[in-house]
């Protein structure tokens, strides 16, 4: 599994970052640094270690499920947003899992259900830390195509009968799905697409002759600035054995806390419950308590307020630049939330990391995230390489106008 294990395919990426001062990164996926809630933060915190009463615990080993207040409030939170009762079984605490960072319950889950040689759907493109996940646990991915409201369902269809002919459909456990603001496209899966899903991993259930899960990350869905939150895949009907949620509150509030959480039905929960013990036992107990304290103060919510005025704020400094300096050749996506933008060049036209594009990029002082490293290895078809995912995440609205002026030239010499 070490030899396996290769670097993260943006690590050097984030190197010549480093190595050239005046460089302007729209590739990391890092949140806005200016807005981090550094005087909520010291004030909880403070409050926490106000007295050896509250101190020590803080300070203290915790259980491997997680703190049980921060159990209970962020079912609470998930229960409104998906609009069910305080009982419905799908957004129970009992079934919630505190994590370090949504990044290990994603690990977990794969660790959980995955052999060597297994098969998870993914979405194609999809996040690239989860790819490096299925590499170096020895897993294969299946890739499904994506519109712009999800994925392509008759896709999903023909690629299970794919399966399913070839005799592979026992080797299927999951499917994985970045249903927010996806990254790295920016897209929202719309809960048809969502009910349509489940509906299908169900149908090839059947022939496969054990549960396919479908895991919802939901990472950026907090960080929606303009329309309406979707329900999440554990609202579907009938879904209710077959859904894992992975949620986190390093995007919405204190990203380098790592506080993230997971959703699972039995029996995954009691598995991932006990990998994680192996893992960790338990999530640094101060920063649950950090953000258990945040989302019960209001704390939380009103950072949140204020944060998503601040993406809206800097996706509209991104649409402008973009409109004004990239080449009409060029098609990009509009995000509703997250901090990503999609671009799709020409299909004749290459961003990757070898290309003249990326290299060209890279001498003026400019980096973006090449679409290629976001696609899955698949012998069943031509991994794309025209695209680019270029986020407003952590620059400064200077920096994205000079970022995307400076993108914009490169372009339009090159397209
Ligand atoms: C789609 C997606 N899922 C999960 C994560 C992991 O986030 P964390 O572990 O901080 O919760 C990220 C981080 O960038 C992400 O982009």
């Amino acid at each position: 599994m070490g030899r396996r294990t290769a670097p993260p395919p943006i690590s050097w990426l984030m190197q010549a970052a480093l190595s050239r001062p005046n460089l302007i990164s729209l590739a990391a996926g890092f949140t806005d640094n200016a807005s981090l809630p550094v005087a909520e933060a010291r004030a909880l915190l403070n409050e926490i270690l106000r007295s050896p009463g509250s101190g020590r615990p803080a300070l203290q080993y915790g259980v491997t499920a997680g703190d049980t207040t921060l159990r209970r409030l962020t079912a609470r939170h998930l229960q409104r947003l998906d609009g069910v009762g305080a009982h419905d079984k799908n957004h129970s605490p009992e079934r919630l899992l505190i994590t370090s960072g949504s990044q290990q319950l994603l690990y977990m889950t794969v660790e959980a259900l995955g052999n060597d040689g297994d098969i998870v759907l993914v979405e194609d493109p999809t996040y690239f830390v989860f790819l490096s996940i299925l590499q170096s646990r020895g897993l294969r991915a299946r890739a499904v195509r994506l519109e712009r409201d999800g994925l392509d369902l008759a896709h999903l269809e023909s690629v299970l009968q794919s399966l399913q002919r070839k005799g592979e459909l026992l080797r299927v456990k999951l499917l994985y799905l970045v249903g927010y603001f996806q990254n790295p496209t920016g897209i929202t899966t719309s809960f048809a697409k969502k009910c349509g899903i489940v509906s299908l991993l169900k149908k090839f259930e059947r022939a496969a002759g054990h549960p396919i899960y479908l895991l919802e990350d939901a990472a950026y869905r907090g960080l929606r600035f303009a329309g309406k939150d979707v329900p999440s895949a554990l609202a579907v009907r009938g879904a209710a054995e077959r859904v894992i949620y992975a949620g986190t509150y390093s995007k919405p509030f204190a990203t380098g806390a790592r506080v993230g959480y997971g959703i699972l039905p039995e029996p995954l929960f009691t598995t991932v419950l006990r990998i994680k013990g192996n893992h960790d036992f338990g999530t640094s107990n101060l920063l649950q308590q950090l953000t258990s304290r945040a989302l019960a103060s209001g704390a939380y919510n009103r950072h949140l307020t204020r944060l998503k005025k601040r993406y809206a704020h800097k996706a509209r400094v991104m649409k402008q630049a973009l409109q004004k300096h990239f080449p009409s050749a060029v098609e990009w996506w509009e995000p509703a939330g997250g901090i990503y933008f999609w671009a799709r060049l020409p299909k004749n036209a290459s961003t990757g990391v070898k290309s003249k594009i990326f290299q060209s990029a890279l001498k003026n002082d400019v980096l973006y995230v090449p679409g290629e490293l976001c696609y899955a290895d698949d012998p069943t078809r031509r991994k794309p390489d025209h695209e680019m995912r270029i986020s407003f995440g952590s620059a400064s609205e200077n920096d994205i106008r000079e970022g995307i002026k400076r993108l914009g030239a490169v372009l339009r010499k090159l397209v």
